[in-house]
């Protein structure tokens, strides 16, 4: 007879792990043995159940209290040697007890399974609100940024981007440039040379190319004019290293043929592209130079940013060197088989170090390659 009290400590009850919840559900004691018996196998079962942490324990204790040989059925077989009086208070008793032991093997089943779908959910738990592990990012080192400014505003002026070997013939970087073995403007370049020669021809050494002119040489020599194209490129000269100078770095060479070009396409190009870079109330001065593979050479100067072109420490005389250019001298039209009465050509070249020093008031070339984060992190 389950009493009024049962329902209210249903939850009690209802939780197997709790051995105290069963006591007040075993309210009508009696003195009779068998129902002492009883109240006292629901309260081994009660107490025992809590440890019934798994499948297999709960099963032994289904076995031990409510199998066919389990410890209620024993009881039950008593009630025949009970006087009918006896038989009946103990066998409503039994029946009771039994409904509550099957209630309690019902709880810990629930309970296992609750407790599997909380794992498993504990284990598949996924925390949205956990905050994202931070990827550092990186940066385009200053230089590769420079590159890419300068190469911007030539291919909007319709020029092409092309590269070339760093490893490079000296029938390139000097012969086919104007620049004969034994020339002394050879000088102008101090070279690493690498050491191995082709030994089937006379002549054809290898080096680390120290300007990229040479690609000057290689695209006349593949394409047929009109050529306007540009050429990123690392350049190395066998060069002791100061403030201004490294042993390698990069050169931005550009070239362009046609019929017709003159030295004011060279003045105005170059003029938009210092405009650009540089700011658009920027000056230029053309001043003659001597490079071989050009006639007429020049070097380029912008009026100094900073002084306005008035004279200071950074320009001195109020102007500043960005580049070396002419026109295409007729002896590399010639090494390329171009005809030099049909087409002209201007050339030009620079330094992307020399130009981000100026840009951002740097004043030590060799901070671009001393791999110090604190420097780089700043561009
Ligand atoms: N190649 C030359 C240098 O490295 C620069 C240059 C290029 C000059 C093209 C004129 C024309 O000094």
């Amino acid at each position: 007879m389950i009493s009024d009290e049962s329902i209210h400590y249903h939850t009690l009850w209802y939780n197997p792990f709790n051995a105290a919840s069963l006591e007040p559900r075993l309210t009508m004691t009696t003195q009779q043995p068998l129902i002492a018996e009883l109240h006292a196998t629901a309260r081994d079962a009660q107490a025992q159940i809590a440890a019934a942490h798994d499948t297999g324990a709960l099963e032994a204790w289904r076995v031990e209290f409510l199998g066919r040989r389990g410890r209620l059925s024993q009881a039950m077989q008593k009630l025949g040697g009970l006087s009918p009086e006896e038989r009946r208070a103990a066998g409503a008793e039994a029946n009771r007890i039994k409904g509550l032991l099957e209630e309690l093997y019902a709880a810990g089943q629930r309970a296992l399974q609750e407790q599997e779908a909380a794992r498993k959910q504990a284990a598949d738990r996924l925390d949205v609100t956990l905050p994202g592990r931070p990827i550092a990012l990186g940066r385009l080192h200053p230089i590769t940024q420079t590159v890419r400014d300068i190469c911007a505003a030539f291919t909007s002026m319709g020029f092409d981007v092309a590269e070339g070997p760093e490893v490079e013939w000296e029938r390139y970087n000097f012969d086919m440039l104007n620049i004969p073995r034994d020339h002394p403007a050879r000088d102008m370049w101090d070279t690493l040379w690498i050491d191995w020669a082709d030994p089937t021809e006379e002549g054809r050494r290898m080096l680390l190319r120290t300007h990229t002119s040479p690609m000057q040489a290689r695209i006349m020599e593949k394409a047929k004019p009109p050529i306007r194209v540009i050429v990123p490129g690392k350049v190395f000269r066998h060069e002791a290293t100061d403030a201004r100078h490294e042993w390698h770095f990069y050169q931005v060479e550009g070239l362009a043929v046609g019929k017709g070009i003159t030295f004011a396409d060279l003045k105005g190009t170059l003029y938009e592209f210092a405009r650009r870079i540089f700011g658009p109330d920027r000056r230029v001065r053309f001043r003659c130079d001597y490079f071989p593979f050009v006639e007429p050479g020049v070097d380029m100067s912008i009026d100094c940013f900073l002084c306005k072109g008035e004279g200071c420490r950074l320009c001195g005389d109020g102007w500043i060197e960005i580049m070396g250019a002419g026109m295409v001298h007729p002896n590399v039209f010639k090494a390329v088989g171009y005809d030099p009465e049909e087409y002209t050509g201007f050339a030009f070249g620079m330094g992307p170090e020399r130009i981000a020093m100026l840009k951002h008031g740097i004043d030590d070339i060799r901070h671009f390659y001393a791999n110090d984060v604190r420097f780089l992190r700043q561009f």
